[in-house]
């Protein structure tokens, strides 16, 4: 099918990339030329594994192309993936202007009739609006709008690999012929029939995608849900993690055995600094917001939101302890990427814990595998270094702040000569107190004795 791709962020490039490979024909746009210019240029502006490789050999394919010309992009697509922006507005409300902006580009600029699929995470009722906006907006009664909400649920630095393989597509439609032509679009993801660049085409056998239609306002929700309740695993297992350094448990015993119950599961209940990144800490804002604004009580939520922020508190209780006095010390910040595989650091936890070392008067020697040139820009007096050795050079303090895999294996002997202290903060758990311990270092992390 010939598809539109409205914002080349995160969820459009990775939007786009796998449709062309899908086998769509895909033309994207957005409203910043630089970008473009930069991907007409084979430049891709993110890091996520496998993106790049898959939109070179889609473009050479010639099945996606990019321009600045909206207009030009929403002529061309039968259906259009809007994939903007929501970010929060100052009171925590998802800003929807870039949605009604686009909207009303494809109301003025479509010359036939349009799928217009919502990607970008929206509040409910978002597509009763986008349907409003494009019949007022439209000059001609012969093109007609069909809305659906198709939430993504991937995550970054994984998002390729989602995207072939996940658990489940949720469409939220008005009538069964949009729920048929989206289920065209992921028609070779739902019956596996693609050639899959992760795995290079040897994709393990796995259980296939559930293709769930429902109304729009449902879709919506669901995503939201989604992320909400994922926030609230995490924090319930950073509380779990409070508690069981007052009693003397170990967090990670505990979780394990929850999660062996089907009814918990295993995942998201790693204790540590905290969730981060652009989806659930604005995620969860506006689900609050939304909830308010429709007059039901959603305090479980603002609870796992005010735990989320006393992480870094919690983590600089354990700073102070260990290292007295923070002014003129020198310390080594591991991770500066909101997570590992990505080199965003929007609402990072790690550069809540920078700042608050800035204040404090700390000499800071970070390093991150890919989040070290868009953390410059925000903080260009930090000393950055490629080698993790060197920013652990006559460290007083190692704070380990993201889970790269590359943290998991560092050589603490040769670190441990390399520092002024042999002193380890690990906001992530990466390694256990009886290992530091034995190799001399004193060692702090969340939820363990
Ligand atoms: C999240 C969701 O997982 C995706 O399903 C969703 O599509 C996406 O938001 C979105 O709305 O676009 P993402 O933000 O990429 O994906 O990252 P996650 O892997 O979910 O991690 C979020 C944060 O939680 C990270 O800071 C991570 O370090 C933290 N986390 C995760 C924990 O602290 N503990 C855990 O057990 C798991």
């Amino acid at each position: 099918m010939r598809l539109s791709v409205i914002g080349c962020g995160y969820v459009g490039l990775v939007t786009g990339a796998c449709l062309a490979e899908a086998g769509h024909n895909v033309v994207c746009t957005d409203i910043d030329a630089d970008r473009i210019a930069k991907l007409n240029a084979g430049v891709v502006p993110i890091y996520e594994e496998h993106l790049g490789r898959i939109l070179d050999s889609a473009h050479k394919a010639g099945r996606i192309s990019y321009t600045a010309n909206a207009g030009e992009a929403i002529r061309a697509g039968e259906a259009i993936f809007i994939c903007v922006g929501t970010p929060p507005k100052e009171s925590g409300e998802a800003d929807l202007s870039a949605i009604d902006h686009v909207a009303r580009q494809i109301a003025t600029e479509a010359r036939t009739p349009k799928l217009v699929i919502e990607k970008s995470t929206v509040p409910a009722r978002t597509g009763l609006e986008l349907s409003r906006a494009l019949s007022a907006y439209s000059k001609n009664s012969d093109v007609k709008f069909r809305v659906a909400s198709n939430p993504e649920f991937l995550r970054e630095g994984t998002a390729v690999a989602d995207f072939f393989h996940p658990d489940r597509i949720v469409v939220g439609v008005e009538d069964p012929s949009s729920a048929a032509e989206l289920r065209e679009i992921y028609r070779p993801i739902l019956e596996k029939n693609f050639h899959c660049p992760v795995h290079e085409g040897t994709c393990p056998p796995g259980p296939k995608a559930e293709f769930l239609v429902t109304t729009i306002n449902s879709a919506e929700l669901i995503k939201h849900a989604s992320n909400s309740f994922l926030a609230l695993k995490i924090s319930y297992a950073n509380v779990i993690a409070d508690l069981c350094e007052k009693i003397g448990a170990n967090v990670e015993e505990v979780t394990h055995a929850m999660g062996l119950d089907p009814r918990i599961g295993g995942q998201f209940l790693k204790a540590g600094l905290g969730y981060g990144g652009f989806c659930f800490p604005k995620d969860v804002q506006a689900f609050i917001h939304l909830a308010a604004k429709v007059g039901v009580d959603f305090d479980i939520l603002k609870a796992a939101e005010r735990v989320n922020k006393q992480r870094i508190d919690r983590f600089f209780e354990k700073i102070h302890q260990a290292l007295w006095v923070v002014k003129g010390k020198r310390v080594a910040v591991l991770g500066l990427a909101f997570k590992a595989n990505t080199d965003d650091i929007r609402f990072a936890p790690a550069l809540e814990v920078v700042k608050r070392l800035i204040e404090e008067g700390a000499l800071i020697h970070a390093t991150d595998p890919e989040a070290m040139p868009r953390t410059k820009a925000l903080f260009p007096h930090l000393h950055y270094h490629e080698d993790l050795y060197e920013a652990l050079r006559d460290a007083d303090a190692a704070l380990i702040c993201t889970e790269w895999q590359s943290f998991r294996r560092i050589d603490w002997e040769r670190a441990g000569s390399l520092m002024a202290r042999k002193l380890v903060l690990d906001g992530r758990n990466l390694y256990t107190a009886q290992r530091m311990r034995e190799m001399g270092f004193e060692y702090y992390s969340f939820g363990r004795e």
